[in-house]
């Protein structure tokens, strides 16, 4: 991480300073993406910066620039930084503004950073499977908002990482909603359950992927919301999302999923997602 982009422009990391009075500082007033990088290419470009501009209006900022040209820079970041596995994360907030809660005004422009990052494939998890933890879910009611605001998030994983585990699956109640950082999914007698893209989850874009992918390959789908109790009585349990792929859970609060390893439609659906960035990316 060499570079940083700010802007529209790239400049030195150690050059790249952030306003106290920015609002994406104070207030959380912005939104993010994450983007896996194979072989210094971006997996799914698009339909992430679908999600920015679409994260980006639902908060009332307007992005101001095409995405096409935000896309060729984050290219040429990722050639600058000579990044080939690892990921971009690039975040828009409101601008630096004196502290108000209501929006500044219009002339207020929004800032713009992104920045490398080398991450290896997780291999040993794709392999073993995950340990998790359940928690309640406690974040507003626009998860379907890739926000900067991640106190419940960031809370949930916490838990999960002092009692040693990788992920919390949080719940509603009895609703199974999604991962602190990853959608979740159950498959029961070969049906491939997971939570429908609403305003209670992010809509995935490795999820986005897995779907199609079963979709192709006819293993059969429901989108809808799932139990606590269909979740401790499924036969496989896994998550996704950019940086952990297809990740098997194989323990839920210190119980085993099914026979504790991971098992074969989650094998199935890895090999369909690998398959899916070697189209995208090349072999890796
Ligand atoms: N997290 N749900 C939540 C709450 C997430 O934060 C993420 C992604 C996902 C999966 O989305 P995708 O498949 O588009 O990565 C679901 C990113 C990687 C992060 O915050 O680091």
């Amino acid at each position: 991480m060499k570079y940083a982009i700010v802007n529209d422009h790239i400049i030195n990391r150690e050059e790249a300073k952030v306003d106290i009075e920015d609002r994406g500082y104070q207030f959380g007033d912005g939104v993010y993406e994450v983007i896996r990088v194979y072989n210094g290419k971006m997996f799914t470009v698009k339909e992430h910066m679908e999600r920015f501009v679409r994260s980006a209006e639902s908060i009332g900022i307007k992005i101001p620039y095409a995405s096409e040209n935000i896309t060729k820079m984050l290219e040429d970041l990722i050639e600058k930084d000579n990044l080939k596995l690892g990921i971009v994360y690039m975040q828009i907030t409101r601008g630096a503004a004196p502290r108000n809660h209501a929006f500044p005004a219009d002339d207020v422009v929004p800032v713009i950073t992104a920045y490398t990052k080398e991450m290896p494939i997780p291999e040993a998890n794709l392999q073993s499977g995950v340990k998790t933890i359940l928690t309640e879910d406690i974040r507003w009611l626009r998860c379907d908002i890739k926000s900067l605001n991640l106190l419940g998030n960031i809370l949930a994983k916490q838990k999960a990482a002092e009692q040693g585990c990788y992920e919390a699956i949080q719940h509603r109640g009895q609703d199974v909603t999604e991962g602190s950082s990853s959608n979740v999914y159950i498959v029961k007698n070969g049906t491939v359950i997971t939570h429908e893209s609403n305003n209670l989850i992010l809509k995935g874009i490795t999820k986005d992927v897995i779907l199609k992918a079963c979709a192709e390959n006819e293993i059969p789908v429901e989108e809808r919301t799932f139990s606590l109790e269909e979740l401790a009585q499924a036969d496989e349990v896994f998550l996704s999302s950019t940086t952990s792929e297809v990740t098997p859970i194989v323990v839920i609060d210190e119980k085993k999923v099914g026979t504790g390893s991971p098992g074969p439609i989650t094998k199935k659906l890895q090999a369909l997602f690998k398959q899916e960035i070697e189209n995208q990316c090349g072999i890796i």
